[in-house]
């Protein structure tokens, strides 16, 4: 037997009936955001992601030579791919172009719960403003998109890495230093924090002072921190009209300011956000995001970026360890011909609901009464259509409640009328 590939999942028909509920409405809330739906290619030249993804993303990436010797790689994420097609082909368009897409995405990662080599993201990008406004928009369509889809549970954070970076400059940690602290950060080990600080010959109260504002969510805190010559003072001011925008216009208080986001990918620049399941334990980021710069890397005329990418799958399992109740989809109407002889009329019946648009199906065994009834209700079908000689000599057909088990006789012209 062939094994599915590592990191990878096949998808159930009562998996995909939670996943296509789930995509429908984040789908129309992107819609009621005034964002359009686009799609680009699963594979990318290899060299769009070496550009400016970041090493994380460049050591996990599936990459290939294709036949005729090009170098290309499955994309691990759309962000890039967007920027490329925006930079090649929609350049001229009005601003701010406001675009989400879905996506499969695929990471050589270490496969566990909530971490796949092949997952979806559902993501956007806006292009051509970096108003406060623009972004708290931005924050509020992520969240609003992972209330919609019926979580109850989230924790929204908001971090700044402008703020985050003249912190690090006012201590004169040089980029190496940076680099060291950054996975530290972003794990939130803040007691490996401390002991590298002291180790690069930061004084006690000083890298006491460090950490302290790398844990705090008080914004007077960090304004007290960062100085009035400061380069990042009016990054805390932009963070401050986005924060109040958020909570006076468009209803969001629940939201921690959070200076140890530092995200996993190198083109952020300024703000940046990460919303989370607490419910789902090790892998529970759901949702990141933020500003960032990669069109004039890329030969486009620069303007301002931003955007955030869901992550799919986990989405589904947050609302499972939630316990939602998902809708579940039925097939309306069971077909059952008593006998080989009611084959052709029971085959007419389905095919009549059918073009009325109602979801009808059919024994195809020819195995009697009572062997489809029972598949019928193993299906889940809501009601079973019994086509006998005796009630067609009537033109009538045994309509039977799969709920209730309760049967009338109809006439076959009022079937429709009666199923829908
Ligand atoms: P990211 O944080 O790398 O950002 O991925 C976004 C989300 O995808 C994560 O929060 C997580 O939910 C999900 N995800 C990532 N890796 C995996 C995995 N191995 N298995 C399952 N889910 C995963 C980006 O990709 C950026 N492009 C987001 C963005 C858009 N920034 C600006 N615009």
């Amino acid at each position: 037997v062939y094994q599915i590939p590592r990191g990878t999942r096949d998808i159930t028909p009562e998996e995909m009936q939670k996943r296509r509920y789930v995509e429908e409405v984040m789908r129309s809330t992107f819609n009621t955001f005034g964002y359009r739906e686009i799609q680009t290619p699963t594979f990318e030249t290899l060299e769009l992601f070496t550009a400016k993804s970041g090493e994380t993303i460049v050591e996990e990436l599936y990459s290939f030579t294709d036949k005729g010797g090009r170098e290309l790689a499955l994309r691990p994420e759309l962000t890039a791919p967007v920027i490329r097609f925006y930079v090649d082909k929609l350049q001229m368009e009005p601003k701010p172009l406001k675009l989400f897409y879905f996506g499969n995405c695929y990471r050589y990662d270490r496969p566990q719960k909530g971490r796949y080599r092949e997952f979806k993201q559902a993501g956007c990008e806006i292009i051509g403003t970096d108003t406060s406004e623009a972004y708290a928009e931005l924050i509020a369509m992520a969240y609003n998109i992972l209330k919609k889809v019926g979580l109850k549970n989230l924790e929204l954070n908001i971090g700044e890495l402008n703020i985050l970076s003249s912190i690090f400059k006012r201590f004169n940690l040089s980029k190496d230093q940076q680099k060291y602290l950054t996975p530290l950060i972003d794990k939130s080990l803040f007691e490996d924090v401390f002991v590298a600080l002291k180790d690069f010959g930061i004084k006690n109260e000083d890298a006491n002072a460090l950490t302290e504002i790398l844990q705090t969510s008080d914004i007077k805190k960090i304004e007290n921190f960062i100085k009035d010559g400061d380069a990042a003072k009016k990054e805390l001011t932009e963070l401050k009209k986005i924060i109040d925008l958020l909570e006076k216009s468009l209803g969001i208080k629940n939201y921690k300011i959070k200076m140890s986001i530092v995200r996993g990918l190198d083109y952020y620049k300024g703000l940046v956000f990460e919303i989370e399941a607490p419910s789902l334990g090790a892998e529970k980021q759901l949702c990141g995001g933020g500003a960032y710069e990669l069109i004039r890397l890329f030969g486009g005329k620069e303007t301002p970026t931003a955007g955030f990418a869901i992550g799919f799958d986990r989405t589904i399992l947050a609302l499972e360890s939630e316990g939602f109740k998902f809708p579940t989809y039925r097939l309306d109407v069971f077909v059952i011909p008593v006998n080989d002889d009611m084959i052709k009329k029971s085959l007419e019946i389905t095919q009549n609901l059918r073009n009325q648009g109602v979801s009808a199906d059919l024994d195809l065994l020819r195995r009697g009464i009572s062997k489809s009834l029972k598949y019928a209700s193993s299906i889940n079908a809501k009601k079973a259509i019994i086509v006998g000689p005796k009630e067609l000599e009537q033109d009538k057909v045994t309509i039977r409640d799969m709920n209730t088990g309760k049967q009338e006789m109809v006439k076959i012209k009022d079937i429709t009328q009666i199923v829908k």
